[in-house]
């Protein structure tokens, strides 16, 4: 069984601001950081370092891409299926306020420009029961599900960033969705007719995360009935629920340092430990301790530990 993440590779610029900028508004940052990242590459170090082969497949920029190609080649990713391109390399400008909070604008680049032909040539070398993890900042998502929904490729969906093409894919397909309450909120009051309905659910019963979350599982269980789900709640932790079983995990706490790639680095712990035939409750356990370090250094891809730092590490 073999697991091909066909993802993003961003370049990370990280401005150090004092607070996030308002319309209008000219700020100086004192620091900027450069880091390799982008949801894509980010997932497959994590699935990589949780321990597994992982092969990623993309695109970037022929000019500024070689240092996501070096970091991770260096870090053991196989690098068979992406293509370099004659144009910019996607990358992000991200604000990191002092409490390690970010905000994020994409530039899609390379990214934005995956071809259906290579998304053949790419699934040509997979097969039955091989699992493909999918974030949402690439081209042509829609069409890499349905052909390895073909092939009986195991379809893993993190839809981050949302927004409304994630409506236009062939959501039936996918085996296991990961997603944050946001995601969640938006996934379901565009797919459930009724979102008012929604609302009424959730809010006058809010206490917290954990209360939006055990309304938001169960909404997106009853609309996606066939799929296993993952909700993450960033403080509040996270909850996983499929046909047979409901389990939450909570957070270990850190010193906040930089948010950046958490959620990633959360959910290649999860997928990694999964295809290593670890129980949900375990994978859940490993993709917390990992996310928890993650967030006590700088930058996406190179906060990420490996599973021997993970198992080692005193919270
Ligand atoms: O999830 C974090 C990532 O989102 C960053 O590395 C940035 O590149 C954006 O894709």
């Amino acid at each position: 069984m073999k697991i091909l993440n066909f993802g993003s590779l961003n370049i990370d610029y990280v401005y150090s601001v004092e607070h996030f900028l308002r319309g209008g508004e000219t700020l100086s940052s004192d620091r900027l950081d450069i880091f390799c990242g982008g949801k894509g590459l980010n997932q497959s170090v994590a699935l990589k370092k949780s321990g597994i082969e992982v092969y990623h497949a993309g695109a970037l920029g022929e000019s500024d891409g070689a240092f996501l190609l070096d970091f991770l080649d260096e870090t053991g990713v196989n690098l068979e299926f992406v293509r370099k391109l004659p144009m910019k390399s996607g990358h992000a400008i991200i604000q990191k306020n002092p409490e390690g909070q970010n905000c994020i604008m994409l530039y899609g680049g390379a990214n934005q420009n995956i071809e259906r032909s290579q998304v053949d040539a790419v699934l040509e070398h997979f097969e039955e029961g091989d699992f493909i993890v999918l974030q949402n900042e690439i081209s042509e998502i829609g069409y890499i599900m349905e052909k390895a929904h073909e092939k009986g490729l195991r379809i893993v969906l993190n839809p981050s960033p949302m927004d409304s093409k994630i409506f236009t894919y062939p959501l039936d397909y996918v085996e296991l969705l990961i997603l944050n309450e946001i995601e969640a909120g938006d996934l379901l009051s565009s797919t459930i007719e009724n979102a008012a309905k929604i609302d009424a659910e959730i809010k006058p019963k809010s206490t917290g995360l954990q209360a939006q979350g055990d309304v938001l599982i169960k909404q997106l269980s009853s609309r996606f009935r066939h799929m296993k789900i993952l909700l993450t709640l960033g403080d509040d932790g996270s909850i996983y629920r499929d046909a047979d079983t409901i389990i939450k995990q909570g957070i270990y706490r850190v010193d906040v340092v930089d948010t950046t790639a958490a959620g990633d680095t959360f959910t290649g712990f999860f997928i990694g430990a999964i295809a290593e035939g670890k129980s949900e409750k375990e994978a859940l356990e490993l993709a917390a301790k990992a996310a928890s370090i993650s967030v006590s250094r700088q930058g996406a891809a190179p906060s990420i530990p490996d599973k021997k730092e993970v198992l080692s590490w005193d919270f």
